[in-house]
């Protein structure tokens, strides 16, 4: 059997590889029992037609437009296996930036099979291009961008096989994630990073922050560099992201629990073992995924176990001042952040939408206290106010239910310490990896990629149903309908009384992905509106233009073989809010999610992270891969959202 190389798999990946998914005769079985189930889900569950869908360079026109077969003004997009990136007829795409890009003018040249030294690692565009906004004042457009995680194979000297052979090497690693802010602008060669902009900075795993909320200054949150526990060194795996209104950067911190290891064996109190548990942190003696603790200390649990309680935060960031400190919000819960999607409620107060992307964890939402004057203050907005966590019943309604002392028996600083122990006291849905949430600024209704679980309603050796993290059992429930769920879905909902702080809200399926061709009929084949043109698996990134136009990104098996014939490479397709009608419009190289979504401030181009790419992308042959920001833009100029 090969030995696999964790350095070689995505995160995602390596994770599937470390909590396998369940055999093959396991897998028939399920299959089995799900085909059998003829009718179930043989449509996308349409509300009606509340969204109102208005011209664009997307779609067509009206929304009596928006009823007919077709309301796109692109061609559906093939599916491709190549190692490049293709977009419809009339559209354009070209490389904005890559990693190891300069973004000040004193930053180390790019050998493109050797990358960049450590020296001055943090004076280029980082590494596996994520989330991102794009923030403007007048005509000056900044474009802040997370860089989730490295690829150390690639990004460290050839021949050390991914593994630091020293502490430069960690600092190169801990300096190419975290958070580019750098101005951005259009002339006549198309758009360009502006080099040596004042603006322009890199937030890494060693940029100082400060913690505030409920957990700052708890006891688990101190260590001997900091005995106040609120002053915090890095950002850690920024997945998605996510804007307030008041025009500040949120960038969410995911799978944190990757860079923690230890040297000795441990001893570790209750609770710090029982959370280590719940979220992942390894307490085996071994070097792990990046080996941080064999070189620097702050990673070691053997000398600093209250590390890991500092991150899997939402982390304010102010674009506008680079020397401003980032502040992680500890008030809005400690998981596996995907992104952070925000909505004001009629009266103002601030709603912040936010799922946990593991298998069985939960959907949150946060409403603020206090409301959002423009120019006023809004210190409180993210630090007072309500986390619910969702819960989905089988009728199609679902209510957000609050994490309080009194209803979990935790105290407020443990519910934003250990948010899940929380949410798994009040009973809370159990969901398929909750990837990104968009909000439809043309209704009052969100959505959420539900993007896969090989886990929901398999079976373990002794036939038991397999769990989550928490021992909750994952039978497939109303929202997760699928066993062994390989393809995902889109869920939405829509808050009672058009109001997102309402504590109810109506719910449905947008979407089932799934492969009609190769599954003819039951939960396999997918919901109505997938078919043989628009095949994909696995929705992750998600944003809702300002005319509605729902953009779906996909990170998931791009093998092209048996389930997932026909879908070729990961992409992006456009949905339809009002008829679920869905088209492929971008796909990205083989081997590459596609991920990160934002446009210029004229809607003219757009923005799209082709993160990990599986070939030399996009120099080509001889030239390193590397993960870019494509700009993608109408021909005849017209606008793309
Ligand atoms: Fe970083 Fe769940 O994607
Ligand atoms: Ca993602
Ligand atoms: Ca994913």
């Amino acid at each position: 059997m090969t030995k696999i190389d964790p350095r070689d798999l995505s995160f995602d990946d390596w994770d599937e590889h470390f909590f396998p998914r369940p055999t093959e005769q396991e897998f028939d079985r399920v299959v089995e029992r799900a085909i059998s189930r003829r009718g179930f889900l043989g449509g996308a569950l349409a509300f009606g037609s509340g969204a109102a869908v208005m011209g664009t360079g997307i779609l067509k026109g009206s929304t009596a437009l928006a009823q007919q077969t077709s309301c796109f003004a692109f061609e559906q997009l093939a599916p491709q296996t190549d190692g490049t990136v293709h977009v419809p007829e009339g559209y354009s795409w070209d490389v904005l930036v890559r990693w190891g890009d300069p973004l000040f003018s004193d930053a180390p040249t790019f050998g493109p099979a050797s990358g960049h030294p450590s020296t001055g690692a943090d004076r280029v565009f980082g590494e596996n291009t994520d989330g991102m906004e794009l923030f403007n004042k007048g005509d000056t457009e900044l474009l802040v961008v997370n860089s989730e995680y490295p690829n150390p194979k690639i990004n460290l000297p050839a021949g050390q096989e991914g593994s630091p052979a020293s502490l430069e090497d960690v600092r190169l690693l801990q300096s190419i994630q975290g958070v580019s802010v750098m101005e951005v602008a259009e002339g006549a060669d198309g758009w360009a990073v502006v080099v040596d902009s004042p603006y322009n900075r890199r937030i890494h795993h060693n940029t100082p922050m400060v913690i505030d909320g409920p957990a700052a200054g708890h006891d688990l949150l101190k260590t001997a560099a900091d005995p106040t526990g609120t002053q915090s060194l890095g950002t850690f795996n920024n997945c998605g992201s996510g804007r307030t209104p008041w025009g500040t950067y949120l960038t969410c911190e995911e799978n944190f629990n990757g860079y923690f290891g230890t040297t000795a064996e441990l001893s570790l109190d209750d609770a710090t073992a029982a959370g280590f548990k719940r979220y992942g942190v390894s307490t085996k003696v071994d070097p792990g995924r990046y080996n941080y603790h064999g070189f620097d200390e702050r990673f070691d649990l053997s000398k600093n176990p209250n590390e890991p309680h500092r991150a899997g935060y939402i982390v304010e960031i102010d674009p506008w001042n680079p020397d401003a400190t980032p502040v992680k919000h500890t008030a809005l819960g400690r998981f596996k952040h995907e992104n952070a999607a925000y909505a004001l409620t009629p009266e103002g107060q601030v709603v912040v939408y936010m799922g946990d992307d593991e298998r069985g964890e939960y959907m949150y939402k946060w409403v603020s206290r206090d409301i959002y004057v423009p120019g006023g203050d809004t210190s409180t907005l993210l630090s007072e106010g309500q986390l619910f966590v969702a819960k989905f019943n089988d009728d199609m309604t679902g209510t957000w239910i609050a994490l309080t002392p009194e209803d979990t028996g935790m105290s407020a600083a443990e519910i934003a310490l250990f948010t899940r122990v929380a949410a798994t006291q009040v009973s809370a849905t159990t969901m398929d990896r909750p990837e990104w949430i968009a909000v439809n600024p043309t209704a009052t209704e969100a959505y959420c990629c539900l993007t896969n679980n090989s886990r929901r309603g398999a079976l373990d050796d002794d036939g038991n149903v397999r769990t989550n993290a928490a021992g909750e059992q994952m039978v497939p429930n109303a929202p997760n309908p699928r066993e062994i769920n390989r393809y995902g879905q889109i869920v939405r909902w829509r808050p009672h009384n058009a109001d997102h702080g309402a504590s109810t809200f109506d719910w449905d399926l947008y979407v089932m992905a799934g492969n009609p061709t190769v599954h003819t009929e039951g939960p396999y084949a997918g919901t109505a509106n997938i078919n043989a043109g628009n095949l994909f698996n696995s929705p992750d990134g998600m944003q809702i233009d300002t005319t509605g136009v729902i953009w779906i990104q996909t990170d998931g098996n791009d093998d092209n073989e048996g389930d997932f014939e026909g879908m070729g490479n990961n992409q992006m397709l456009a949905g339809d809010p009002v008829t679920g009608e869905i088209r492929r419009f971008l796909t990205g190289p083989n081997g590459s999610e596609v991920t990160g979504l934002t446009w210029s401030v004229d809607k003219r181009t757009m923005f799209v992270g082709i993160q990990h790419p599986g070939s030399p992308f996009p120099d080509g042959e001889g030239v390193l891969p590397r993960s870019a920001i494509v700009t993608v833009k109408r021909n005849d100029g017209a606008k793309v959202g």
